[in-house]
């Protein structure tokens, strides 16, 4: 019996659970929140499209009932505020935290084996208070950004060159924030084409700033933080765990001296299997890239210190 938990039936979690029950990554799926009734509703109004989708997944809602998700063998935590326009992911830092903090030791007590993957945000800094907090194995805990941040890249990219983005590979590394993400437009193809071939470098840079700023573009039309692409961002890196795939995707992953950074954690690409993070993959970054990377872990490496102001860590 496969078990997924997903912490938090907000926009994220119940798009989340959504998308993953309609792939049925597993047999069961339970989605908890601290609101009142929220999950149970999420959760009923799902299972009424199981006849019109035919799937067979199970999904029950609970209300803070950390013991119906007992022997979950991956855990997702949605669970804290969004952002609003104007907001960056980083100020969020103080309420999230102590709910990330908590809602871990509870998913552990319940789960003590469960591979977590962590979507509240600033989620690179919530990832490494999860790793470091709970002091659990680097291959178990999974950060989701730069797997958003890259299908956002593909639909930028795909626009600018009239193309589908299922035909793009690209992806973006750093840090998963407006300043601190690295779209490696370098590594773009389209169809094995090099997209430097194919766009002016006035195009690239306006594909690259664009994704920059992805997630503040859809805040300010939507009046909160987007659900449909995090959601099924999050049920893809889910999906290569629970069938084993070993997909490389982008993910905030815990460094011990892969592209030069130590104690923290921050977007590379990684293989994904049921193991968790089961390889690093260090591509050769130029010396532009390089110093970026250096760059954008010295602002997550900022953010994290916050944590042990605030006597998380
Ligand atoms: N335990 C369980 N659920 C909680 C807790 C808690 N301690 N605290 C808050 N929640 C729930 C809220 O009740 C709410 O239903 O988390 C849910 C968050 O949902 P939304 O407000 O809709 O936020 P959402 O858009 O889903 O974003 C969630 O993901 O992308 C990030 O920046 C985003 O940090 C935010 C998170």
């Amino acid at each position: 019996m496969s078990k997924i938990t997903v912490i938090g039936a907000g926009n994220v979690g119940a798009t989340c659970a959504d998308v993953m029950i309609s792939r049925e990554l597993a047999d069961e799926v339970v989605l908890l929140d601290i609101k009142e009734g929220i999950a149970e509703g999420k959760a009923m109004d799902i299972m009424q499209t199981a006849a019109l989708r035919e799937f067979n997944t199970r999904i029950c809602g609970v209300t803070n009932d950390y013991t119906a998700t007992a022997n979950s063998d991956l855990v997702v935590i949605t669970s804290g505020i969004p952002r609003k326009p104007g907001m960056t992911r980083e100020d969020l830092i103080g309420t999230n935290a102590n709910i990330v903090k908590s809602v871990t030791d509870n998913i552990l007590q319940y789960s003590p084996e469960a591979i977590i993957v962590v979507i509240s945000n600033p989620m690179d800094t919530m990832t490494h208070l999860v790793l470091k907090a709970c002091k659990l194995q680097a291959n178990r805990v999974i950060g989701m950004g730069g797997a958003l941040d890259s299908s956002r890249f593909k639909y930028y990219l795909s626009k600018a060159l009239n193309v589908p983005a299922s035909e793009i590979n690209g992806f973006v590394i750093g840090g998963h924030g407006d300043t601190t993400m690295i779209p490696l437009i370098r590594f773009a193809t389209y169809n094995g084409i090099p997209v430097s071939e194919l766009l002016s470098k006035e195009a690239q840079d306006k594909v690259v700033a664009d994704t920059m700023v992805g997630g503040a573009t859809l805040t300010k039309l939507l009046g909160t933080s987007a659900w449909y692409a995090p959601g099924a961002a999050c049920a893809s890196l889910v999906e290569s765990v629970m069938r084993d795939q070993k997909r490389v995707l982008p993910c905030s992953v815990a460094l011990n001296g892969e592209y030069g950074q130590k104690d923290i954690a921050i977007g590379v690409p990684v293989v994904l299997g049921k193991s968790g993070v089961e390889k690093i993959v260090e591509y050769k970054l130029d010396g532009t890239e390089q110093a970026a990377f250096a760059k954008s872990a010295e602002a997550v490496r900022g953010m994290n210190n916050v944590l042990s102001d605030m006597k998380v860590i």
